[in-house]
């Protein structure tokens, strides 16, 4: 009996570390440290709410920052926000992701790069029955064709990069990337469209050693938030309010830790983190102890998956209730 006992305990023990050994052999891409400092980090939609946190945080580590967006007035205001604050002089570049060949022109200009944050992004929440399609193509535009055009653009001056070092291609996704949520058919629509362009493109880029991510932030205090709050349906507004919302200089301090170790997926709070355990599905891990964590947890995070689901299809339930009383 005795015996008996301690074939079973060994079992137990033995069975996690031939998981743990088995996954350390087989991860793929393998782990990999990317820096930041005295390199050139390119930041579209850098001129307003995370990506211009992202580019205070790129000029405190000490890189060469490049920020594109439309407006050259709110990139005067930006590079001038980041001299303040950190004696950083940014280069900045006035163009619409929408239009290649200005994309190209300014890549052309900045030279070489090592990290590209492809950040635009534009939100029209309503219910697809009130949306334009004009609205749809606009989002789809700016958010996932506009992101084609910047990384086709860019990927010759990353190739290029004067270190040879590790370099990124980092995708501003959204929590509504990883999961549909009411009022953002085309949003989600745009946001999941970046999945599949970041797993394909890590597949042809990782021979350069170019390290692709996709960071998923929760609602985040920006001035896109605030604006797109005076239009939102209510509904999308009680499910989004399931993950705590963040700041834009606590975004992008996740967002620069998930880069620089080059992880696929960047969480950026606990919701985020459950959720990219939930949708892990095909996408690469680089850690074999998160590849550990997402198999033990991969029942129980779908039991989570379901209760979340359960939970928002409630709220729907109770809100068209009380419109009809
Ligand atoms: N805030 C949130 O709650 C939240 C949550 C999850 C994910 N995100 C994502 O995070 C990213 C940034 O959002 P944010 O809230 O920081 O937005 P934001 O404050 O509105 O800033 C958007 C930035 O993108 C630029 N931009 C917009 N359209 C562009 C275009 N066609 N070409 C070039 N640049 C363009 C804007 O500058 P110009 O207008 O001058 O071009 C601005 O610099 C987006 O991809 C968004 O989907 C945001």
């Amino acid at each position: 009996m005795a015996d008996a006992n301690l074939a079973y305990l060994s079992l137990i023990l033995l069975l996690p570390i031939a998981l743990l050994i088995f996954l350390y052999l087989i991860v793929r891409p393998r782990p990999v440290k990317i820096p930041i400092k005295n390199r050139h980090v390119f930041i579209t939609g850098g001129s307003s709410g995370i990506g211009l946190a992202l580019a205070h945080q790129a000029a405190k580590e000490g890189a060469r920052v490049s920020i594109l967006a439309r407006s050259p007035e709110k990139l005067g205001d930006a590079k001038n926000a980041i001299r303040l604050a950190s004696g950083i002089d940014v280069a900045v570049f006035a163009a619409d992701v929408r239009d290649y060949e200005a994309v190209r022109r300014a890549v052309d200009e900045a030279g070489p790069i090592d990290v590209l944050i492809v950040n635009q992004g534009v939100f029209v929440p309503a219910e697809l029955e009130n949306l334009e399609l004009d609205e749809v193509r606009f989002m789809m535009d700016v958010n996932l064709m506009g992101s084609f055009n910047m990384i086709k653009a860019a990927l010759p001056a990353i190739k290029n990069r004067k270190d040879g070092g590790p370099a990124s291609i980092a995708l501003m996704s959204s929590q509504a990337g990883q999961v549909g949520i009411y009022g953002y058919t085309a949003y989600s629509a745009s946001k999941f469209g970046l999945r599949g362009l970041a797993e394909a493109l890590q597949h042809e880029v990782i021979e350069d050693n170019i390290h692709v991510s996709l960071i998923f932030p929760p609602d985040t205090e920006t001035p896109g938030l605030l604006e797109e709050n005076k239009k939102r349906p209510q509904l999308t507004s009680i499910i989004a309010a399931s993950s705590s919302a963040m700041k834009a200089d606590e975004v992008a301090k996740k967002a620069f830790i998930g880069i620089k170790s080059g992880s696929f997926i960047i969480p950026c709070n606990f919701v985020g983190f459950l959720a990219g355990m939930a949708t892990a599905g095909l996408s690469p891990q680089r850690s074999f102890f998160m590849a550990f964590v997402e198999v033990v947890a991969a029942g129980i995070g779908r039991v989570a998956a379901l209760c979340f689901q359960w939970n928002w299809y409630r709220s729907i339930e109770k809100w068209h209730a009380q419109q009809r009383t």
